[in-house]
Parts: C-alpha cells; structure tokens; sequence
C-alpha cells in the first residue's frame, strides 16, 4: 500500500498529516477493520520522516480509538465490536391522506445547505468520493471536439449515446429496456415529478412509504396531492398489508416509493416482496412510481434488482439518477415510464423541453469507459466503513437507547431516541454548534418522528466528524436529562 507523500502545510503538523492520511485511507475502506497498518520502520522510509513522527502519529490514532497496537505484531485498524444497537420501531401512522405542508422541510433543508456547518443534515456523497478530475476532462473534451453541439437541443426524452448507455446499465438490476425507453431528465427529482403528473391530478390520493424522503413531499406539495402514509419496516420496506387494506378502503392514484435502500430507513425490498406488490397494484389498478436512486450503491453481494424486472403490464415509472453515485451537480437522471411514455415525454417538452446536453454526454462517456464499475466498488466500501464508524460513534457518543438502523446500501442512517425526546430542539441547538442534522418530523407529512433523526454518512470520516458526533452525543443528553428533572418537578409539585 501507498501512502501519498506529505506536503509541508503550515496549518497542520506532520504527524497530524501523516494521522490524516491513516484515516482517509480506513474511511475510504483501502484499510479495513483489522488490516494491519504499515510498519512504522516503512512508513519512516516511505515519507522520509522521522520514526518519532510515525509513532507519533499512530499513537494519536491509537488514543482516538481508530487504530490498535497488537504486542510483537505492529499496528491494526480497530475492529468495529458492536453490539449492534436495535432498530427503529415500525410507526402506526394515521388512517387519513393529508395534504403536505412542507414549510419546516423547506426552512429546515435550506440550513442543510450551508457549506459552514457540518453537513450531517443532507443525503449528499463527499466530493472527494466523486470522479470530479474524471468528469471534468471528460467534459473538457467534449466541449473541445463539439464545440457547437453543445449549444444546440438534445432530443426531448435525451441523447441517444446516454439512454444506451443507461439501457444497458438496467440490465444489471434485471431491466430489458430499449433507449426508446427512456427519458433523461434534470435528476431523479425531475422524473418523479414528471411520473406523479403523468399518473395524478390534483386532489388525488398517493400512498407513501413512511417515513419517507422528504423530497417526495415537496412535490406532493407542489402537485396539490395527497400523501397517505404506509407503515414502513427498517429492513423490506413498505408494509403489504397495511397497503392493501388502504387500497381495499379509498381511491389511490399512484404509489412512490424506494425499493432498494431507501432513504431515510435503507430498506430493500426482496425479490418476492417486488412481485407481491406489483400483484397488489394490479389487481386495484394503480401505477407504482419506483425510485431507485440508490440501487448501485449495495455495501454486500449483488446489485438488487429493481420492480420494474417484474414489470409485466407495463405499470412501473421507473425514476433514478447519477446524484449518489457520480455527481449530484450534473443533474442527470431518467424516467423508464412503460405505458405512460408519451404522457411523460410531451410533460417533459412542457416543462423545460430537454435536459442540458453537456452533462448528459459527459456521463454517457463516462458510463462508457467502463470507468464506472471500478469507481461504484470503491465508493461502495467507501459508504460502508463511513456507515460503520458513524454507527460506532453513536454507540460511544449517544444514550442508550438510542436505536439505530443498519442499511445494506446507501448512505443514511436512521436513530429513534426515547418518546420524550425533541428533535426539532436538537436541530436548533446542533446549528449553534455549527452542525446540521434531519429531524425526524421532515419525513413525514403528519409530523410523525419527532423522537428520530437521520444522519448523512455520505462524507469520509474525520476528526471534525467524530467531534460533530461527539457534541450531538452530549446535547441529546443534556436534552434528555433536562426533560428527566423537568418530569420529576413536576411531580414532585403535584405530589
Ligand atoms: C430517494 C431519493 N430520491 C431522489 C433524490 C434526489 O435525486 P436527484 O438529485 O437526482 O434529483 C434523493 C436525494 O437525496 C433521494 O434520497
């Protein structure tokens, strides 16, 4: 393994770089739990630096709990020994569709946004994750070699060399779609806006999973719709028969939600449950809107398939995007429609006529080079070490008990903390310290959760993390005692 050499930064020591470097390389996953750590006999010739400064640095590794010194054998990444902590509770939720108001979303998310906090607020990747200097030369060429096309209109439903390219990528997730099945749009956000006016008008009724991506509800919103929200389970997702007694009670228009790692809970759905859901649908009639923007990202074993495989009559809209896995700026994402692909194409030439063709011929050349496979497998163990430190860090940090969940994909996690406690408060309190996090009650439109928290575990691991965490720890504390003393003065006062 090669270590990258050290620069002479004044704002940093040489054994805090040289620490840096250590757990760059464990949240990226190149080191893993266990792994023996270079000696530091190499690590002294490899960087030309002195041994005091190896050992140094290992040793405020070793007092931070990342690394641990084995006797005779050297040094070794600390293996994660969690007792893993239980999973959130299933919600009963209320039997009514409500209309959205996604006025805290919209407050809350534009904090999110800050770039001064520390952003464990949004499900975003960190850049250092992403193909940037790969994207961009990409792009550079392009723009180089085609200079004019550029400037001109892809077709509506996008460039012919994408929708190959992503056709062919569906085949993993079990898809035998032509490109004239697709159609490229501004991300995933943009598709499934598309898919629910292709499929609803305003007034109807749209079962949700629950909690659910408060993105969804945004459009919800925007579309004057009606979300009923179904019980979801923090492993297979969406509750089947809770679907199919709201079905058997009241006209639903169209059903939206994850099937592989949703976000906030990082369920998947299996095989057979796909095909029980779409047997459901069938027989009442309703589309599925499926967004499977998360599918590439599985921490284990195969890409699971999506609910279109199943797809026989044509119902599934298909929406996903490139924004977890290549770039969220580009704003490439496609909608595989079935029936409704006229409905979805003339919506699109509506709404803004085509997506932007640079970014669009930057992915498919990306897509092409078959750069993508090794750069998924990379960020993949990426996510996965950053979703187990910060679930070692909520272990160590947090109150007990504090239930988390365990996704096999993604990059979110989900914490229920007791009954009494305020996530809305913790939010107000966590900006003070300049760190943002989702309060549960954005996921869901009838203000549910306000015991939960989701937490983005998108950026690599480091100290300004594990300090983020460290003070989230001690605020939910302070918050969950307070609430304690305020109980027993009252009834001390009643008493
Ligand atoms: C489930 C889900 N769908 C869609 C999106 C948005 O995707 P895009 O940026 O491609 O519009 C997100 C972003 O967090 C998401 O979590």
């Amino acid at each position: 393994m090669k270590i990258k050499p050290i620069d002479a930064t004044p704002s940093s020591t040489l054994y805090e770089q040289v620490a840096d470097r250590i757990r760059t390389l464990i949240s990226e996953g190149t080191l893993q739990d266990g792994d023996r750590l270079p000696s530091v006999r190499k690590l002294h010739q490899q960087l030309s630096i002195s041994i005091s400064t190896v050992l140094e640095a290992y040793r405020s590794l070793e007092d931070q709990g990342v690394i641990e010194a084995r006797p005779q054998s050297g040094y070794f990444v600390k293996p994660v020994h969690l007792n893993p902590p239980d999973e959130p509770h299933q919600c009963t939720l209320p039997k009514q569709a409500l209309p959205v108001d996604i006025s805290l979303a919209f407050r809350v998310s534009e904090t999110m946004r800050d770039t001064c906090n520390v952003g464990l607020g949004t499900a975003v990747p960190g850049i250092e994750l992403l193909p940037v200097d790969a994207l961009n030369r990409l792009m550079g060429k392009i723009l180089r070699t085609n200079p004019a096309l550029l400037h001109t209109y892809s077709p509506s439903n996008g460039c012919e060399a994408l929708r190959h390219e992503v056709a062919k990528r569906l085949m993993e997730a079990g898809c035998s779609l032509s490109p004239d099945d697709l159609v490229i749009t501004n991300g995933a956000t943009e598709a499934i806006h598309l898919a629910l006016r292709a499929v609803t008008k305003p007034g109807d009724i749209v079962a949700i999973e629950s909690p659910t991506y408060y993105g969804f509800l945004e459009i919800l919103e925007s579309l004057h719709l009606k979300a009923l929200e179904i019980s979801t389970h923090p492993k297979d997702g969406i509750s089947l028969e809770q679907l199919e007694i709201a079905l058997e009670q009241r006209p639903i228009a169209a059903c939206l939600l994850v099937s592989n790692f949703s976000n906030p809970l990082g369920s998947c759905m299996s095989d057979s449950k796909k095909k029980h859901l779409l047997e459901l649908l069938e027989r009442y009639d309703v589309p599925l809107i499926e967004d499977d923007t998360y599918g590439e990202t599985f921490l284990s074993g195969h890409r699971p398939k999506a609910i279109k495989a199943f797809d026989t009559t044509e119902r599934v809209l298909y929406c996903a995007s490139v924004s977890k896995t290549l770039s969220p700026g580009l704003r490439i994402g496609w909608c595989a429609p079935g029936r409704y692909q006229m409905k979805v194409q003339q919506l699109k030439m509506a709404m803004n006529w085509t997506t932007a063709i640079a970014p669009q011929l930057t992915v498919a050349a990306f897509l092409s080079t078959g750069s993508y496979d090794r750069h998924l497998r990379h960020l993949r163990r990426a996510y996965q070490a950053q979703l187990s430190r910060m679930t070692q860090a909520i272990c160590e940090y947090f109150p007990c008990p504090t239930r988390v969940t365990r996704p096999g994909g993604g990059h979110v996690l989900w914490l229920e903390l007791p009954n009494e406690f305020d996530a809305m408060a913790l939010y107000e309190k966590a900006l003070e310290h300049r760190i943002s996090v989702a309060p549960g009650n954005m996921f869901s439109p009838s203000g549910n959760y306000t015991n939960c928290l989701r937490l983005n575990c998108g950026l690599p691991w480091s100290q300004t993390i594990n300090d983020a965490m460290q003070t989230l720890g001690s605020l939910v504390k302070q918050q969950l005692a307070k609430k304690m003393l305020g109980v027993e003065e009252r009834n001390d006062g009643l008493e």
